[in-house]
């Protein structure tokens, strides 16, 4: 039998300062899941460099040509283990009604008897690791702290990455302290002899959450956002409910930091969906000059509000989960630095010198590949040689454009909050919402055409409310009447952030994007900032207050002023249209969506004017 990793016999017991709640709860789950050994994490390079040896020797992790790449791996998933499993994804709370309707939903006590068969002996012949993390900086007010148990070494290193893994956040956790109890187990035992695979994991797979008890049950996968579950589970799903009901806002997020050439400082906060260029927006660099943009955080935002009613905003991550298809040094070069070394990729393909390759690295593919599933690959192999959602997992703080400040404990102030979707048509470049309520409307609508690849009816909408339908861990239409009671509470203290819709995406007749995007979203952003400052005007129309012509600096971009009408141009029709599928989405919450969003509606279909 291979063992999955050289552990120090002293580590298998407890740490003295450990509090005895985590102590006796990973006793009860290694009395259920029956592991040959528990490891304590420390946190440490050593250990982390055991790991990793580890891993490289049972398979699971190659390593980079390490004269290209330092100290860098590619793991090679199981090839139905390679993406977020929405379906298998569950809300168990006492009432169907808290979790409806955008999760899937399961009465607890039926979905902790099924847990409990499922945990039953799952990691036999496997070590039990206990992983002990902070989500935001150790002793910051915004941070939380949880435990999660793996079988998953591959999950042990990434936690370390992606989160203050280690004795310092299991030193803060105290008697009095709320924590997050989060299990995983790949499902997947081995009898004595039995050979281990590269990436063990399970046909079956349930990721499940419990927000009234603050528990995360995650079985049969070792993929990013279903087995890291500091990330979705917790940072999104978990803390969105104790984010209602503590009064703050814990979001699907990119945090940024821009300065103008004149040196004023604003702070973005951006909600897309998944695919849309969270990361791209983020590590943005900027084709406007004097302007400069650092990056905070890529995914996920905490927020709340301080004494004088400014929305504060933490990073809660410590590094970065992205997509590597399509990432390259002229769409992203900021990232492409960022992962110079001390990198894990997963399903990415391999060159012959040993370095990692995605589509739309370079723009032709190098000869000699071998694909994220191992097998040689050319461009007549009919397939992606990387898996379409390959990923790279690095640490924030190699990021080169991180900001000074983005640890800062106490978070930075959020001056605006950005949506965006995914649309070829309708949406303007850039709208300013006319207040908050209007605000949490355009939040509330965020949409994407669906395309042939999402499945459905091509062109159709989906919505993607706050880019949140999938990490929203209560009843979706309560989190609107929330959002909107920040903003109450913000005008009572006098700071509130300007809101604003953007669409990278709009495309021309022939099909052809309208904007250039990438560094020259820029312009857009700089536009907000002279809103935000007071310095420009808006034309007030039926969608928002939209930028006159001439106040988005253009030079350079080719965008001419027929483009650019485009770009803002707003159809009434097909906008009535987009009202009555706006009143059907708002149906789907079965009358529990606040009266102020239907406000803003009728506002909508008021300006658009009656149908010729
Ligand atoms: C994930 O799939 O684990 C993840 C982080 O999701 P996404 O990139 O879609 O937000
Ligand atoms: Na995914
Ligand atoms: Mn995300």
């Amino acid at each position: 039998m291979t063992s999955p990793s050289l552990v120090r016999a002293s580590a298998s017991t407890a740490p003295d300062f450990a509090d005895t709640a985590v102590v006796e709860w990973v006793q009860q789950i290694a009395e259920t899941t029956r592991p040959e050994r528990v490891v304590w994490c420390d946190g440490s390079v050593r250990e982390r460099d055991e790991l990793l040896r580890g891993l490289v020797r049972t398979g699971t992790l190659l390593q980079v040509n390490p004269d290209l790449r330092p100290y860098s791996f590619v793991a090679r998933s199981h090839p139905e283990d390679v993406a977020r499993v929405e379906d298998r994804t569950f809300l168990c709370t006492e009432r169907k009604a808290d979790a409806g309707p955008t999760n899937n939903w399961e009465e607890p006590a039926r979905m902790r008897a099924r847990l409990d068969e499922l945990f039953q002996g799952s990691m036999r012949g496997r070590t039990l690791y206990v992983v002990p993390f902070s989500i935001g900086p150790i002793g910051s007010p915004l941070a939380r702290l949880g435990v999660q148990v793996t079988d998953s070494p591959y999950v042990v290193v990434s936690m370390g990455i992606m989160t203050r893994m280690g004795a310092d956040a299991l030193r803060a956790i105290r008697p009095d302290t709320t924590w997050v109890r989060a299990a995983h187990t790949v499902g997947c035992p081995l009898e004595p002899g039995q050979a281990d695979t590269p990436w063990p994991c399970n046909a079956t797979k349930y990721i499940s959450h419990f927000p009234e008890s603050r528990e995360i049950w995650s079985y049969g996968s070792a993929y990013g956002g279903n087995a890291l579950l500091a990330k979705k589970s917790f940072a999104l799903r978990i803390a969105s409910v104790l984010a209602r009901d503590e009064g703050w806002l814990a979001e699907h997020m990119l945090i940024l930091k821009l300065t103008s050439p004149d040196g004023k400082v604003f702070h973005l906060a951006a909600a897309f969906p998944s695919a849309c260029g969270k990361t791209n927006l983020a590590m943005l660099q900027p084709t406007l000059p004097g302007w400069s943009v650092e990056t905070i955080g890529d995914d996920i935002a905490w927020m709340r509000v301080d004494e004088l009613g400014r929305l504060r905003a933490i990073n809660p991550e410590a590094g970065f989960f992205g997509v590597a298809p399509g990432t390259s040094t002229a769409t992203n070069p900021v990232a492409m630095d960022t992962m110079w070394g001390n990198t894990i990729f997963t399903n990415v393909a391999m060159r012959e010198d040993g370095d990692v390759w995605w589509e739309g690295m370079t723009t032709t593919p190098p000869s000699g590949l071998v694909d994220w599933q191992g097998t040689p690959w050319t461009p007549a192999s009919g397939r992606p040689a990387a898996h379409p959602n390959a990923r790279f997992t690095v640490a924030a703080r190699q990021c080169p454009t991180i900001a000074s400040d983005w640890e800062d404990p106490a978070g930075v102030v959020i001056d605006a909050i950005v949506f965006g979707g995914r649309r070829a048509s309708n949406v303007p470049l850039v709208v300013e919402a006319k207040s908050w309520e209007h605000g949490v409307f355009l939040g509330a609508t965020i949409s994407s055409e669906r395309t042939a690849a999402s499945g459905g009816t091509a062109g159709e909408l989906e919505r993607d409310p706050f880019a949140m339908r999938a990490f929203c861990g209560y009843n979706m239409a309560d989190y609107f009447g929330h959002w909107l009671e920040i903003g109450k509470t913000m005008r009572a203290r006098g700071g509130v952030p300007r809101m604003f819709q953007v669409n990278w995406f709009r495309k021309d007749d022939d099909g052809s994007f309208l904007w250039p995007g990438f560094g020259e979203n820029i312009r857009a952003l700089a536009w907000m900032t002279e809103r935000i400052r007071g310095v420009v005007r808006a034309r007030d129309t039926a969608l928002g207050l939209m930028p006159l012509d001439g106040d988005v600096n253009l030079d350079g971009t080719g965008v001419d002023a027929g483009t650019w009408a485009k770009l803002n141009a707003i159809d009434l029709d097909r906008w009535r249209a987009e009202a009555d599928s706006i009143e059907r989405f708002f149906a789907t919450f079965g009358g529990r969506v606040p009266e102020a969003l239907y406000r803003q509606l009728h506002r909508l279909r008021d300006a658009l004017g009656d149908p010729a």
